[in-house]
């Protein structure tokens, strides 16, 4: 894959963004889940993760940071990390680049953005979970770095698991 490297600006997000961060959800989430998960496990997940009042309730958070990735006041992609400092560790609980925008290096840019912030302040592993059938993300965290630590089964109700990869990588 050629990636071309685009003059994108990364900046903390707030509750200006969330609109925008759900819609930009909703469009990669349809466009690239099926095949991974059900069409009926993709609304669920949205409705329980991207619900307006539900962006807006992490972005208030004090243990989260969102960051946005944009070109000329367009959101490119967005990442929501989860921090836990007593544990020195950040989850990449949230990765999305519009699909237009993918395979430019947007999620190179964000992902060593939030790795340098997250070293300087100290911290020392990020981890994130991602899907066993994701082959195109878990291609994207090996190539930044990250390595298959487990696998998990999360029961997440309605009947619904995740059946995931945990990958991580020391950052400092
Ligand atoms: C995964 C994602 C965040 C990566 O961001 P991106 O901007 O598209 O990735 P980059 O352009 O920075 O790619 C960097 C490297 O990752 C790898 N990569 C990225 N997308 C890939 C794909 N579809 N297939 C294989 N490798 C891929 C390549 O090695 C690439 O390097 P190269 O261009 O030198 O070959 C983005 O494609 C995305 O939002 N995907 C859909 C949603 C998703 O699955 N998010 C993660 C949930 S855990």
């Amino acid at each position: 894959m050629n990636s071309t490297q685009i003059s994108a600006t990364v900046h903390p997000a707030d509750k200006r963004d969330s609109y925008a961060i759900r819609q930009l959800a909703i469009k990669t989430w349809y466009l690239h889940y099926p095949g991974i998960i059900t069409i009926k496990q993709i609304e669920y997940m949205l409705d329980q993760r991207y619900a307006l009042q539900e962006i807006d309730r992490l972005i208030a958070s004090p243990s989260c940071t969102w960051f946005k990735i944009e070109m000329e006041q367009t959101m490119l992609g967005f990442g929501h990390f989860e921090e836990d400092a007593s544990m020195r560790s950040v989850k990449v609980d949230k990765l999305y680049i519009h699909p237009k925008n993918q395979g430019q290096g947007c999620g190179t840019t964000l992902m060593r953005f939030a790795e340098a912030h997250y070293g300087k302040l100290g911290f020392g592993r990020m981890w994130l979970q991602v899907n066993k059938r994701n082959q195109a993300s878990i291609k994207f965290y090996q190539k930044a770095g990250y390595k298959k630590e487990k696998e998990i089964i999360v029961d997440i109700g309605q009947g619904f698991i995740m059946d995931d990869f945990i990958m991580s990588k020391k950052i400092n």
